[in-house]
């Protein structure tokens, strides 16, 4: 098969994440006979450096000639502290969500035995604990209409969800759990927000087309709690983009370090793959961030191109990779550190 990749690193440690999984994809495709072809894209605050914008349009057209984006991170301290900034990196992450169409974020969270001890979470709740996130990524407060009142001193963001931006990531998630262990929960604030009565009336409605799936139905302050004290609750959980964003961000803790959590960003478009912990900027070009949840994304972005051998292929090298301990220093626990780019080397070499 034919493969062409656009690589986004981003900025701060995405792009010698984004390297590794490039390694790896390289080396899956030279196992099975592919052929893959990459493109490059400037997005975040390397971007706005360089245009002024941090999603040029250039980019979105790179992004739409590809058959899938390996994304980096996007952010910089430069931005952190001015909350009246004119441009952010973070809009660029924002625009090519929306842009591309991407509603849909998949977050799966697994445990590896060999990382088990050092989740915060005792073993005995941690040890089995495999379920995906699925949150909402186009609506909500992020896109809603957000401004400012009175001189400025009243500010505003509206959680706005329309019936089919629900009804679309429902039934994602429904055919997830579907092929999972067939039990959905639905995360929501249903006895505050309107917006979440009608995401629960929606799922309620769209429930008996899915008999084989167990749906329950839980309030995010809930949900938050259950993560850490019975994580091995949940298969598949659904949830808007705000609740989302905080809930994997504490999934990420259960499975011993956010350095291995892969996402998937699907819709309309071409979908992004990216790790989930951010450009770690204190970490950029000290070649010491765990490349792991990016090679881990490059896996996601096969199978997601219909290559599962391939995918797998990826996985079990990264598990064996933790197992003979060639791991950057966030999972040395005193043993060896390895640098990214070693890490990238050696599963790279095992594929
Ligand atoms: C994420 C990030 C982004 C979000 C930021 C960088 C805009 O935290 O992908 O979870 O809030 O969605
Ligand atoms: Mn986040």
């Amino acid at each position: 098969m034919d493969i062409k990749i656009a690589k986004l690193p981003g900025d701060g440690i995405g792009p010698e994440v984004v390297e590794q999984g490039v390694k790896a994809i390289d080396a899956v495709c030279r196992k099975f006979g592919h052929k893959v072809e990459y493109s490059f894209g400037y997005v975040g605050a390397c971007a706005i450096d360089k245009t002024g914008s941090a999603f040029p349009e250039e980019t979105y057209q790179t992004c739409l000639e590809a058959d899938a984006v390996l994304f980096g991170a996007v952010g910089d301290p430069r931005y952190d502290n001015d909350p009246v900034a004119k441009v952010r990196p973070e809009q660029g992450l924002l625009a090519m969500r929306k842009q591309l169409g991407l509603y849909a974020n998949l977050r799966p969270v697994e445990t590896f035995d060999a990382l088990v001890d050092k989740s915060p979470l005792k073993r005995e709740l941690v040890e089995g604990a495999d379920f995906i996130c699925i949150r909402e990524l186009t609506g909500g407060m992020y896109f809603g209409e957000k401004g400012r009142r009175d001189n400025g001193d009243t500010a505003f963001d509206t959680n706005l969800y329309h019936r089919y931006e629900v009804e679309r990531i429902l039934k994602l998630a429904f055919e997830y759990a579907q092929r999972r262990r067939k039990h959905l929960t639905v995360v929501d604030k249903a006895n505050v927000l309107e917006s979440s009565r009608l995401w629960r009336q929606i799922a309620q409605e769209m429930a008996p087309q899915y008999p084989d799936v167990v749906t329950d139905y839980m309030y995010v302050d809930n949900a938050a709690m259950k993560l850490i004290n019975g994580p091995k609750f949940f298969d598949v959980i659904v949830t808007e983009n705000t609740f989302g964003d905080i809930l994997t961000d504490e999934a990420s803790c259960v499975s011993g370090s956010m350095g291995l959590l892969a996402s998937a960003s699907v819709g309309e478009k071409t979908g992004v793959f990216e790790p989930i912990h951010g450009s770690y900027p204190q970490a950029a070009g000290k070649n010491i961030a765990n490349p792991l949840a990016t090679i881990l994304s490059a896996a996601m972005l096969l199978e997601h191109l219909g290559l599962a051998k391939e995918g797998r292929a990826v996985r079990d090298a990264v598990a064996a990779s933790i197992d003979a301990g060639i791991v950057t220093e966030d999972l040395a626990d005193g043993g060896k550190a390895y640098s990214t780019s070693e890490v990238g080397d050696w599963v790279a070499a095992h594929i």
